[in-house]
């Protein structure tokens, strides 16, 4: 890998955003106090939403000593629109913790310490606000990272490698400025769709973009496979008319309106579930549906109910398109016909 931080400095001297916890590019050592306020807030939401809140928190508590002695209650609906509340009250907790301490913690292990301060945060205050020389990756380092170097392995799994790729190519020298500086390359340039590469600082040492592929970086995980479940499908017939039922009120398409099945299990099915004793003739095929957490495959049984008394509705067989029947079985009654036609 080339000289990444030389030519990334350069573009972060003209190019980087200007922010309210920022310094600006070359004078580095930010307000630690700001540089925490702002990375915990920006956890949760975006830069251009954190922004006003977090000069509205430090109009109003311009010190880690002022937060510390703030009014919970005050400082919990300051924080409205920033997400969790837990993070709120980890940030009153931080704040007395160093408040008392007299001073943040400078180096990154020592901030790993304080309450919702995580290895991520630890890494950029460490070297945002105090300059060390540590490996800070949010999700847009991690996109332009997995890009120059071609990282093939799926996320999240990749985390840890593009972790050890962004500490072989983080400087000593003006590591907070760097870290901004891929932020920003993230946040403007190599986006995570339609990457703008011809203006991109880095692209003569990207292995990606060298392959044409800078898109496909980083690598998505395989969703995983859906389980398969199967069911039978009882169609019952009297004089024209077939039995519907209601499904449980609780449960997948709960209280919803339906064709008798047995349960939806791992092994395919058996007759002992049918509603009635009854002749059921199996038709050839089956009804396969996708739901969002399971592949359904249902056999199909048709019979005849010949007076039997059986708990349901009975509906129109050629009708039965005004019966509301979740797609699953609206599919399956058409199939049912078609084969018995
Ligand atoms: N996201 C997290 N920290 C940031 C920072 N210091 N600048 C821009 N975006 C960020």
């Amino acid at each position: 890998m080339g000289n990444i931080a030389r030519p990334l400095l350069d573009w972060y001297d003209a190019h980087a955003r200007a922010l309210p916890w920022r310094s600006p590019p070359g004078r580095p050592r930010a307000d630690p106090y700001r540089v925490w306020l702002s990375e915990i807030m920006l956890q949760q939401t975006t830069v251009a939403a954190v922004r006003p809140k977090f000069e509205m928190f430090v109009a109003r508590w311009p010190s880690v000593a002022a937060l510390a002695a703030a009014d919970e209650a005050e400082l919990m609906a300051a924080w409205a629109g920033l997400g969790y509340y837990a993070r709120a009250r980890n940030l009153i907790a931080c704040a007395r913790v160093v408040a008392e301490a007299g001073a943040f913690p400078e180096t990154e292990a020592g901030l790993r310490g304080l309450p919702g301060v995580g290895a991520y945060t630890a890494a950029a205050i460490a070297a945002i606000a105090f300059g060390e020389r540590a490996a800070v990756v949010d999700a847009n380092v991690a996109r332009v990272v997995a890009r120059l170097f071609a990282i093939s392995q799926p996320l999240p799994g990749a985390m840890e490698t593009i972790r050890a790729a962004t500490d072989t190519i983080t400087p000593a020298d003006r590591p907070g400025d760097f870290v901004q500086a891929m932020m920003d390359l993230g946040s403007a340039i190599c986006t995570p769709r339609k990457p703008a590469c011809l203006a991109c600082p880095l692209n003569a040492a990207c292995t990606a973009y060298a392959a044409g592929m800078a898109e496909a970086y980083p690598v998505k995980p395989a969703k995983a496979a859906k389980p398969q479940r199967y069911g039978t499908i009882f169609w019952l017939e009297d004089a024209g008319q077939v039995l519907l039922v209601r499904r449980p009120p609780k449960g997948l398409l709960g209280g919803m309106r339906a064709l008798p099945t047995g349960p939806w299990a791992a092994a395919p099915p058996v007759l002992e579930d049918a509603p009635v004793r009854s002749n059921w003739e199996m038709l050839p095929g089956t009804v396969a549906h996708v739901f969002t957490h399971f592949r359904l495959e249902l056999a199909l049984a048709v019979g005849q109910a010949r007076g039997h008394a059986v708990a349901g509705e009975w509906w129109p067989a050629d009708d039965l398109e005004s019966a509301g029947l979740p797609t699953v079985f609206a599919k399956a009654a058409a199939e049912i016909r078609r084969v018995s036609a």
